[in-house]
């Protein structure tokens, strides 16, 4: 990926670029829709990244040829239109972003590759956002905290895009490490990098279901977790959102709240739970532990979350049969997407295969398996 991004670079622009830099996507093992909910979440970044070749321009124009899907675009940090729906609309937000930060950004040219998935739930739009946010760092001499970054690009994506998301896809992002998930609270920010053991295979399965309306199904969730803290609160007033609510206050209000509310807020008061006891697990190396945690989560995302799909449930519970595979759930958003699976490695093939058999019995097409390494975050280096 290194090489494509700097000789095509070359191909586009016609003289070499002076900075690479790679920002990994992610799996989320644990904690659905809970980081804007300021709560716990397991991710870890991956081997597959957004590439970014660039050099400075002295213009203030920023060119950016966009590899695979061969289109360009050119804008002004100084000037950004409104998003638009289009691609460009992330780096055009983090330009935003950083410009609303009084950050002294300038132009560049910039060839964009990735092999991050697009709209698969492993988080390719905070790996392009976290790309450019590093890039213009390099480029123009400022330096940013790993987290102030990450804030900065999920503002991007909140704000200018319009997807109201929590923090950990960014996060994961500039804090992965490699051989290694986050535990991180979504609230004080706090990341611990806490060792994947080697017994450990992610494999990720892409049903290769996109859903139009994830966005604003998604927005919708977060205003439905907002509405039911608001609605507890006025029995539990010192609580600040779900992420304050314990399992038992949930019991003792939770007839309170309207039967939609009820099962989104179970979710999230539950997965925290299951975050926290994930997290003790993982330190100890208890990866049936884990394991069993994903399988919980995947069915309150199913159930009580209403996040899941035909598709990701037959992937989910099919994994869960395989002999060697720990747990599974749907990683991301939902709607679409991927499953995440934890497996022995000698398990990998059978579950693949077992997996796309039953997929293919039902839906006429093969999921897309892929094994995933733990990576590092965002890097750059001198091209
Ligand atoms: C998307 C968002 C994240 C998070 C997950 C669900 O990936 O960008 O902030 O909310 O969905 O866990």
């Amino acid at each position: 990926m290194r090489r494509k991004a700097v000789t095509n670079f070359e191909l586009c622009f016609g003289t070499p670029p002076t900075v690479v830099v790679r920002a990994p996507g992610r799996v989320n093992l644990l904690g659905g829709h809970t980081d804007y909910n300021e709560g716990y979440v397991l991710p870890a970044a991956i081997d597959r990244a957004a590439w970014l070749a660039v050099a400075p321009r002295d213009d203030g124009y920023v060119h950016i040829a966009g590899w695979d899907m061969n289109v360009s675009r050119v804008f002004r940090p100084d000037c950004i239109p409104a998003a638009d729906g289009d691609w460009a609309d992330y780096p055009r937000g983090v330009a935003w972003a950083m410009m609303e930060a009084n950050l002294p950004l300038g132009g560049m040219n910039a060839l964009l590759t990735s092999d991050v998935p697009i709209g698969a739930g492993l988080s390719s739009s905070a790996a392009v956002e976290v790309a450019f946010a590093q890039a213009w760092q390099v480029l123009y001499g400022f330096e940013l905290d790993r987290t102030q970054m990450a804030l900065l690009c999920q503002r991007a994506e909140s704000e200018y895009v319009g997807v109201h998301c929590g923090v950990m896809d960014q996060m994961a992002s500039v804090w992965g490490r490699l051989g290694h998930a986050l535990v991180l609270e979504c609230r004080s920010l706090e990341v611990e990098q806490v060792p994947m053991p080697a017994e450990a295979t992610m494999v990720v399965i892409d049903t290769g279901v996109r859903r139009e309306l994830a966005s604003s199904e998604y927005n919708r969730r977060r205003e439905e977790c907002e509405r039911a803290a608001e609605l507890l609160s006025a029995n539990l007033p010192h609580i600040n959102g779900l992420r304050d609510v314990t399992p038992q206050d949930l019991m003792d209000w939770e007839e309170t709240l309207p039967e939609i509310l009820r099962k989104r807020a179970r979710h999230v008061v539950t997965d925290n739970v299951r975050v926290l006891e994930a997290a003790k697990a993982l330190r100890s190396g208890d990866l049936h532990k884990v394991g069993a945690a994903m399988c919980e989560c995947h069915e309150s995302l199913r159930d009580d979350y209403q996040v899941s799909s035909p598709e990701l449930d037959l992937v989910a519970e099919t994994a869960w049969g395989v002999p060697g595979c720990y747990g599974a759930r749907l990683t991301g958003a939902g709607f679409g997407g991927c499953v995440v699976a934890l497996v022995q490695e000698d398990a990998v093939d059978t579950l693949s295969r077992q997996v796309g058999r039953a997929y293919a019995a039902r839906f006429r097409v093969q999921p897309t398996v892929t094994v995933c390494r733990t990576a590092d975050g965002v890097s750059a280096e001198p091209a």
